[in-house]
């Protein structure tokens, strides 16, 4: 068990993923909703029009987490909900009046509400300037959220500025899988990084400024993490080549805002302006300027990171297609083909990797608070209803958080299970299942029905902590 009573259970989603109303009472469309109306770009052409139809269905989703008992419900807001053109000149009353009810449920149930601010659903409008790429975005993206703590800072006293911005600047803009498709992986990821970083900073100052000290919370972002164990551990170019591939997805965010405002050395080397010392490709990781380091460094009250399975990395000087995302990090990544499957090929089940990496965090950030923001598991089948390979990842997973937390002193404070319900799988669509409810995505009426794991959940934060 958890000796903290007010450890923070919880359960996450996101907008695009669960709230359909695509177009609804004067919202704006995001880079997803155009996307997904291409055939061909999702499989089985899903899209989120009416996912989960939470948008008309506050009651039933407060319902869930009644039920569920839960202590915080992580969502997301949509900024083109919000705001339609992406700009505070076109406010939508509607989309706010959707968040305020949310909330007010939440409120009335004793429920805290954790807020993502951006969680990859771009208007489209702000596209069509350049997204990502252009600084132009990081103050637009200020002026929205700066709109947020001021309309929702009442009551929300948890914020997340980006969710997994390491994730997206990789399949946004390396890979190109997801929107806006850019395929530039010799550079792009590295420069959308640099300005998700600014626009991360900037967010955090204008909350510390003129909200932390009437709202009192907290902000942070929200990692992707993987842990990354050793092919051999006793081969020091093995653990070496481990921690480069951290550094590489993790450290990118981390370093700079939890330890000194600047990127992992390993990634100078590698991608910055010292990897012409070694006679690499010339430099594609932008600096960062000592005014900018000081900006940066500092900027999360605690350390948010989603985390689904583990890797086995190797050093491996073979250097692959410059379009591979190990191309620049000269290791080599497999998984142990004994460890269990899932509904998406990344994401297997090894639970004893959440251990390792709370303590790589611990270790690596000096024991900063943490929270664990998404955890679960994918199944195949729409009807899982008697999910028992759930209940067995959030059992196992859960277990090896409490033996951080108790054996090794990790300064965990909140676990939220991935997701409140089945929902849309950005490019797999509706066919990975992910809730601990079922949704009927064949009658219009979207009926949520608990799955078995559901109920184990709330057995376990009632208990808080496994039951015996
Ligand atoms: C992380 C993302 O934040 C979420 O949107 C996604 O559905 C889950 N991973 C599962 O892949």
């Amino acid at each position: 068990m958890f000796d903290q009573p007010d450890f923070s259970w919880g359960v996450s989603s996101s907008s695009y993923q669960i709230e359909g109303g695509w177009d609804a009472d004067g919202k704006g469309p995001s880079i997803w909703d155009n996307f997904t109306h291409v055939p061909g770009n999702v499989n089985n052409n899903d899209t989120g029009d009416i996912a989960c139809d939470s948008y008309n269905k506050v009651e039933a989703d407060i319902y869930m987490l009644k039920a569920l008992g839960v202590k915080n419900y992580r969502f997301s807001v949509s900024w083109p909900r919000i705001f339609p053109t992406g700009r505070n000149n076109s406010i939508n009353s509607y989309g706010v009046a959707y968040y305020n009810r949310l909330i007010d449920g939440l409120i009335a149930n004793n429920i805290s509400p954790i807020v993502t601010l951006y969680h990859w659903d771009l208007p489209q409008t702000l596209q069509d300037i350049g997204g990502w790429e252009t600084e132009e975005i990081i103050d637009l993206f200020d002026s929205f959220a700066d709109f947020c703590f001021q309309t929702f800072g009442d009551r929300v006293k948890f914020w997340i500025t980006f969710n997994e911005p390491n994730i997206l600047a990789w399949l946004g803009y390396g890979e190109g899988l997801f929107p806006p498709n850019v395929k530039e992986p010799g550079d792009a990821p590295y420069k959308v990084a640099h300005i998700f970083l600014k626009a991360h900073a900037k967010v955090y100052h204008t909350y510390d400024d003129k909200y932390r000290a009437t709202q009192g919370g907290i902000i942070a972002p929200c990692l992707f993490t993987t842990w990354a164990e050793p092919k051999t551990p006793s081969d020091p170019r093995d653990i070496e080549a481990a921690d480069r591939y951290l550094q590489f997805l993790v450290g990118w965010f981390a370093h700079p805002i939890y330890k000194n405002g600047d990127y992992p050395d390993v990634m100078k080397w590698k991608v910055g302006n010292r990897s012409e010392l070694q006679n690499l490709p010339s430099s594609r990781l932008p600096v960062l300027t000592a005014e900018e380091r000081e900006y940066i460094r500092g900027t999360a009250d605690v350390f948010c990171f989603n985390t689904y399975s583990s890797k086995i990395i190797s050093h491996s000087t073979t250097r692959l297609s410059p379009s591979s995302y190990d191309y620049d990090r000269e290791i080599s990544i497999t998984v142990d083909s004994s460890w269990p499957t899932s509904a998406l090929p990344d994401h297997r089940p090894v639970a004893w990797g959440l251990r390792r990496l709370l303590n790589w965090i611990k270790e690596e950030y000096g024991n900063p608070p943490i929270y664990i923001i998404e955890n679960g598991v994918g199944a195949k089948s729409k009807s899982d209803i008697d999910d028992n390979a759930r209940i067995f990842y959030v059992k196992t997973y859960i277990d090896e958080a409490l033996k951080a937390y108790k054996v090794d002193g990790v300064n965990l404070k909140g676990y939220n299970a991935w997701s409140l319900m089945d929902n849309f799988e950005w490019v797999d669509g509706y066919e990975p299942r992910f809730g601990l409810h079922q949704i009927d995505f064949d009658n219009p009426n979207r009926p949520r029905t608990p799955k078995r794991s559901a109920v184990y959940y709330a057995e376990i934060i009632r208990n808080n902590g496994i039951p015996l």
